[in-house]
């Protein structure tokens, strides 16, 4: 009979059993989204810099050899944790320019013209990665900038040969590219999108990284050359960023939000992220309940999550923004007392729905994360964007760097539909100097002290759910870090009303159950691209309960290793790439 209810409480990490091992090391893990930028990454940590400098010299690289997200020209988050137990959190994330107004997307008769918010450069804030990826080398790193950006240069000078990963995008994107000459001029090749095989080149952007790396970001790019061909360009295409602009760019440094579950500690990302809040939000309001014991992906347990999901983010819509404008009730949202009154307006029969007045936020679903441990147990968790796939669509001059289209992720009019059809509120209202309101949540886990993971991805407001999902996937269900990442997804975000769900993310009858009880889903393909690390176990199973037997064989961990990384099997280009 124990045996039975053992092997019961095993089904759902038997279920995944499919899954590739989780890649294992002794010395170091950078999981990437693009593979290159992980070699570089885990060659710096074997060359003896820290999990600090890999992270600059990955940040570089997939400006390079991930250009529909890595980049020069937008912004991102890292929240980090030393080898010492020391936390924090960097904000380099874009600022609206100061010429921008409330009401700079709507015409004369206040209306939305949501495409301004996306596209050209009306759409770009002021970018922040070169002074980010500087402020991370300066202030935790140890290596020279010149040895950090060398590897990003030489594949920008040289090229470098594409996979079939590498070319979906373009693909995917032909239509488009074609459509902007600047973009077409470097990313298709005759007008066709390249194949595997070819070869990408990009001397304008090897140009602006040996600028970089001889002069710094703040000579080359805020104060020089580059961002006065920023601000001519912009100006020449109706934006605001000037000069000035760039001059008054500062990166911050801000305490993360912390939160508990079921004895683990998270670490994520505060505002001007509302990734890190919300996702402690849902994580408080289920440890109410046995996620374990209901299943994975049961409908006892899509019920829950579906609720808890809904009422986090009708919050996170309403009531977050950028800390420097707005006073973000934190430790309320993420607070046990919150949690226990959204839990006592949960219907456990039937699905609750969201109150129509309820703001409603939508962002682009393109970024990209990566994850890093070094030797010594130092960790960094990086998402950056450039919010759309190839940002804004401009590129200034002959810089070769994309700029993002970040100032649509904030609130384009109040209390109407933004692009999306969606509505969302006053906290992310537009303001000179502003940041607009983010979901990105790098995210890192630790358990009585001892660094436990590191987990981002990209997906808009859909990287929330995925961060949640591998938690619980990990902490609830003992998954491995790979099945936890690779599992499918769904998501809720309170309007429109209704859970999306990744292919095979319900069996039939679980959704004819939930069907019955008033859910509505939709059926959306797949997102995001999660990356993580585990540090100590494949599967949080072992550690827990002494239970190494219940892993999949082939993720039983090697008695030397003691990192594990876990790239997406959504993500074509990325690895996780081992230091030995
Ligand atoms: N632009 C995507 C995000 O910041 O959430």
């Amino acid at each position: 009979m124990r045996l039975f209810f053992a092997l019961l409480l095993l089904l759902p990490t038997l279920a995944r059993a499919a899954d590739p091992a989780p890649v294992a090391s002794a010395g170091g893990m950078v999981v990437t989204a693009q593979h290159l930028a992980s070699e570089i990454g885990a060659d710096i940590l074997r060359r003896g810099g820290n999990a600090y400098d890999a992270a600059v010299a990955v940040g570089y690289a997939l400006a390079v050899v991930y250009p529909e997200a890595g980049n020069l020209g937008g912004g991102g988050f890292m929240t980090f944790r030393k080898a010492n137990g020391e936390t924090g959190f960097v904000d380099f994330r874009e600022k609206a320019p100061l010429a921008a107004t409330p009401t700079m997307y709507q015409d004369g008769r206040g209306h939305l013209r949501p495409g301004l918010a996306i596209h050209g450069w009306l759409s770009t804030a002021v970018p922040g990665s070169p002074a980010g990826l500087e402020f991370i080398r300066t202030h935790y790193g140890t290596l020279d900038r010149a040895t950090l950006m060398a590897p990003a240069i030489r594949l920008a000078r040289d090229g470098f040969v594409l996979t079939q990963g590498d070319t979906q995008i373009f693909d995917a994107m032909t239509p488009y590219l074609r459509r902007e000459p600047a973009l077409a001029a470097i990313f298709l090749h005759d007008g066709a999108a390249p194949r595997p095989g070819d070869r990408l080149v990009q001397p304008d952007l090897a140009r602006s990284l040996q600028q970089i790396a001889d002069q710094g970001p703040d000579r080359a790019f805020y104060h020089g050359p580059i961002g006065a061909e920023i601000a001519q360009a912009s100006k020449a295409g109706g934006g605001l960023i000037t000069e000035q602009d760039l001059a008054h760019y500062k990166v911050r440094t801000l305490a993360p939000v912390e939160c508990d579950y079921r004895g683990y500690h998270v670490i994520s990302a505060p505002p001007p992220s509302s990734g890190g809040t919300t996702v402690c939000e849902i994580l408080q309001i289920l440890s109410g309940y046995d996620l374990h014991a209901m299943g994975f992906h049961s409908a006892a347990e899509i019920h829950v999550l579906a609720e808890a999901m809904r009422h986090a983010f009708i919050d996170r819509n309403d009531r977050l923004g950028d800390p420097d404008f707005w006073k973000n009730p934190v430790a309320e949202l993420i607070g046990p007392e919150h949690a226990r009154k959204i839990r006592s307006e949960i219907d456990p029969l039937r699905a609750t729905p969201t109150p129509k007045a309820a703001d409603e936020a939508q962002e682009g679903a393109n970024t990209t994360h990566y994850s890093i441990v070094d030797a010594q147990g130092n960790a960094a968790a990086i998402t950056y964007t450039l919010n759309a796939w190839f940002g804004s669509g401009e590129i200034a001059g002959h810089t070769g760097i994309v700029l993002n289209d970040e100032m649509g992720d904030f609130t384009g009019k109040l209390g109407a539909p933004n692009m999306f059809g969606l509505v969302q509120g006053k906290a992310n209202e537009i303001a000179p100097g502003k940041t607009p309101l983010s979901s990105m949540a790098p995210t890192i886990v630790t358990k009585d002290g001892k660094l436990v993971m590191v987990v981002g991805s990209p997906g808009g407001s859909r990287i929330i759910t995925i961060v949640l999902e591998a938690l619980v996937n990990t902490i609830d269900h003992g998954m491995t870090i790979q099945e936890a990442i690779d599992a499918p997804r769904i998501h809720e975000q309170g309007l429109p009303d209704v859970v999306l769900l990744e292919r095979g993310a319900l069996s039939p009858d679980t959704r004819a159950i939930l069907e019955g009880r008033g859910y509505k889903f939709r059926d959306t393909g797949y997102w995001g691209c999660a990356e993580a690390i585990l540090v100590g176990t494949p599967a949080l199973t072992s550690q827990d309960y002494g239970n190494a037997g219940a892993l999949p064989l082939n993720a039983m961990p090697p008695p030397w290793a003691k990192i594990f990384g876990a790239h997406d099997v959504r993500g074509g280009a990325g690895a996780a790439v081992a230091v030995p």
